[in-house]
């Protein structure tokens, strides 16, 4: 069976994880042919493990190899769209790690790129792929629960450690990673809040900056929705709470939803009998399944679980909700994301990133050369 040649750049934690499940073989419709990463000791190290495999230094150089048809970005977040225009313009197809880029104008770029050449442009939403939430779609569009009129999502177990902030330059800063749990942590969360409840046509956000840890963006967050049909919606983040909790409710005219510990509970009226669905999480690798959705999308043409079209409703989410906080007031979708692109320019102008030296203008267009650093 042929498999899509595919490169990998940016092999740090979770393109490691990528480059060795595509190796292994595991991933039965790509074969791994080229890997990048632009820091020496990394690249040294993927040449020593994976000796069979090209390595470069540049992606540039590794796209225009003639080596690879696809390819998985997996760098910090700013080069995401850079990376993608490189490859879609080119006509190679682009799996991106999430959140697709920091704010929602870098990515008028790459959308730009892949309709002129068609290249097929997905992202990395594994959590997409839990029959936990398949489930709860499946009730919720077979009408059983309902009109939805309320949503809520504790979504506080995020908990990470000082020593995670610091272990990267990267992380934790405006300039280096563009925003904190809500642009790192819960982007998966915020995917299936829009997947499962739709997208909301107001928002109001609190969106707590260093309040849990010694760190310039937020590591807490709650927002608050409002949404067409007069259903309303909170979602609250942290990487703060050692104990977090996990607890998705919908609520519909008719019945109600949990999804809470890995279970799925269901209760709704028809005809005046009570009914109660109940479904407990199986085990799921939803990289894999992202992973060979988009092979089988690229062969022969499969569905992807994940295109970019979709995957960017959660940077609209965390976007609007960080301007809704920064200017204390109810924000409207679609948000304004020039003054949006403003106001996280000022945050990234003043950011302490650690060991980066990231450019600081983010209007400038040609920003290839100036996300190309060592982070
Ligand atoms: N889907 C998931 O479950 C999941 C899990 C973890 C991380 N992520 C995402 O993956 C991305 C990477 O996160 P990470 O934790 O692996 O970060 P990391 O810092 O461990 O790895 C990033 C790698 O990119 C390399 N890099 C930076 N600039 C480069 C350039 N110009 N060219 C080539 N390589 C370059 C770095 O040297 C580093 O090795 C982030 O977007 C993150 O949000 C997704």
């Amino acid at each position: 069976m042929r498999r899509v040649k595919i490169g990998i750049v940016g092999v740090g934690n979770i393109g490691s994880a990528h480059a060795s499940t595509i190796y292994s073989g595991l991933a039965s419709t790509l074969e791994l042919c080229a890997l990048c990463d632009n820091d020496e000791k990394r690249a040294s190290e993927l040449k020593e493990e994976y000796r069979d495999i090209e390595v470069y230094s540049s992606y540039e150089e590794m796209i225009d190899s003639g080596k690879i048809e696809a390819v998985i970005i997996s760098t910090p977040h700013y080069l995401h769209p850079v990376i993608a225009t490189y490859s879609l313009n080119k006509g190679i197809c682009v799996l991106s790690e999430k959140p697709l880029g920091v704010y929602t104008l870098s990515l008028k770029e790459p959308f730009e790129a892949q309709k002129k050449t068609n290249a097929l442009y997905a992202a990395m939403l594994n959590q997409r792929t839990d029959k936990l939430f398949i489930e709860a779609k499946k009730i919720i569009d077979s009408g059983k629960i309902g009109t939805l009129i309320r949503n809520s999502w504790i979504i506080t177990n995020w908990y990470r450690t000082d020593e995670y902030y610091q272990s990267g330059g990267w992380r934790a800063t405006w300039q280096g990673e563009g925003g904190g749990v809500l642009m790192n942590q819960a982007p998966h969360n915020l995917d299936l809040w829009q997947y499962l409840c739709g997208m909301p046509k107001r928002i109001y956000a609190v969106c707590n900056e260093g309040k849990l840890h010694d760190i310039e963006v937020e590591d807490e967050a709650t927002i608050y929705a409002e949404y067409e049909n007069g259903m309303s919606g909170t979602f609250i983040a942290s990487t703060g709470e050692k104990y977090g909790t996990n607890r998705f409710e919908i609520v519909g005219a008719k019945g109600k939803i949990v999804l809470e510990k890995g279970k799925l509970l269901c209760q709704y009226e028809k005809n005046g009998e009570e009914y109660k669905i109940e479904y407990s999480d199986e085990e799921y690798n939803g990289h894999l399944n992202i992973l060979n959705n988009f092979g089988e999308a690229i062969l022969y043409g499969k569905k992807l679980i994940a295109p970019a079209t979709e995957a960017v409703n959660q940077l609209i989410l965390c976007n609007s909700a960080y301007l809704s906080s920064w200017k204390g007031e109810w924000v409207q979708l679609p948000f304004d994301e020039g003054e949006f692109l403003e106001l996280l320019s000022k945050r990234v102008k003043n950011s302490k990133a650690k060991g980066t030296q990231v450019g600081t203008n983010l209007f400038e267009n040609s920003y290839k050369k100036k996300w190309s650093t060592n982070w």
